[in-house]
């Protein structure tokens, strides 16, 4: 079952930063989040990556989890599954190793999403929660999304990473241009997400049977599941891809962000196994 990601307490992240440019660190010069005044904080913990995918993994008898996007392994190695399926073009740990070592329902493929997705996997293949933590642009986690769709078991889980960039430098979709204006401005951290968060408004305007919202306890990662919206915002996909950061942080309403254990009690009608 679920974990109780609702604690009031403040906690440091148990995934460890890594020397990875799309990772969060500490100290933000310019922020995306609306200040708020010390009487209205409300100091949460911290919910990690892991623990949201392995909450959802936890609605599910014998749940099958794909990741997209694995690089060291940090949350892929952390997730317990029924079946695990690891992606990535670059894996940053020695996987044939891994993949003799670990029994036969983790499974690696050394290759790009559009690889495993075009060529690989089963056509029947469902999974009950995919973790989308691939290349951080617009258009391949757009791809990525519609792809892992027509993957999805009908009461499955997608979950976007980073689509909640803290400053304008991590929002740009060229890796070298934030490097280069990160550096410019001082900023320490590394937390590259580049413009996942058009997925975002991409699923709010053109996803009506999809449910969303974002976890506010992190960095930012949405979670999408099957349930109709009565109404939807018009947007043209122009639009969308042409989002600026400035309009991203004016409309950051459209991300939905709430404690993740509100998220967890709202989609949990739509999502998991259901008890006989
Ligand atoms: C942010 S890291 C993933 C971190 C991991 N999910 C975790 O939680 O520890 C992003 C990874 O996406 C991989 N990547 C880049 N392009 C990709 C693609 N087209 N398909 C799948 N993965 C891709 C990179 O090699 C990199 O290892």
């Amino acid at each position: 079952m679920a974990n109780d990601a609702s604690a009031a307490v403040s906690e440091p992240r148990s995934v460890p930063s890594e020397p990875n440019p799309t990772r969060s660190a500490k100290g933000q010069p310019v922020t995306a989040q609306p200040a708020q005044s010390p009487a209205k904080q409300v100091k949460r913990r911290r919910v990690p990556r892991w623990e949201v995918v392995q909450t959802l993994l936890g609605r599910f008898e014998d749940p099958r989890y794909l990741e997209v996007g694995v690089s060291k392994g940090t949350t892929f190695h952390q997730i317990s599954a029924a079946s695990k399926v690891a992606v990535d073009p670059v894996f940053k740990f020695d996987w044939e190793t891994e993949r003799r070592r670990r029994s036969a329902d983790t499974e690696y493929y050394q290759v790009t999403s559009d690889v495993y997705f075009g060529a690989i996997v089963d056509d029947d293949q469902q999974f009950d929660v995919i973790f989308l933590d691939g290349l951080h642009t617009f258009e391949q986690t757009l791809r990525d999304f519609t792809n892992a769709l027509t993957h999805l078991a009908p009461r499955g889980v997608i979950v976007i990473d980073d689509v909640n960039p803290p400053t304008y430098h991590a929002s740009l979709p060229d890796p070298s241009r934030y490097q280069r204006l990160r550096k410019h401005v001082k900023d320490d951290r590394r937390a590259w997400m580049g413009d996942v968060y058009k997925l975002v408004w991409f699923i709010d305007t053109f996803y009506q049977s999809m449910s969303y919202a974002t976890v506010a306890d992190n960095h930012g990662q949405a979670v999408v599941w099957r349930e109709r919206r009565t109404s939807v915002v018009d947007r043209s996909t122009t639009e969308i891809g042409d989002l600026s950061f400035e309009s991203f942080v004016l409309g950051a309403d459209v991300l939905q962000r709430r404690p993740f254990a509100e998220i967890v009690a709202d989609m949990s009608p739509h999502i998991g196994t259901v008890a006989s």
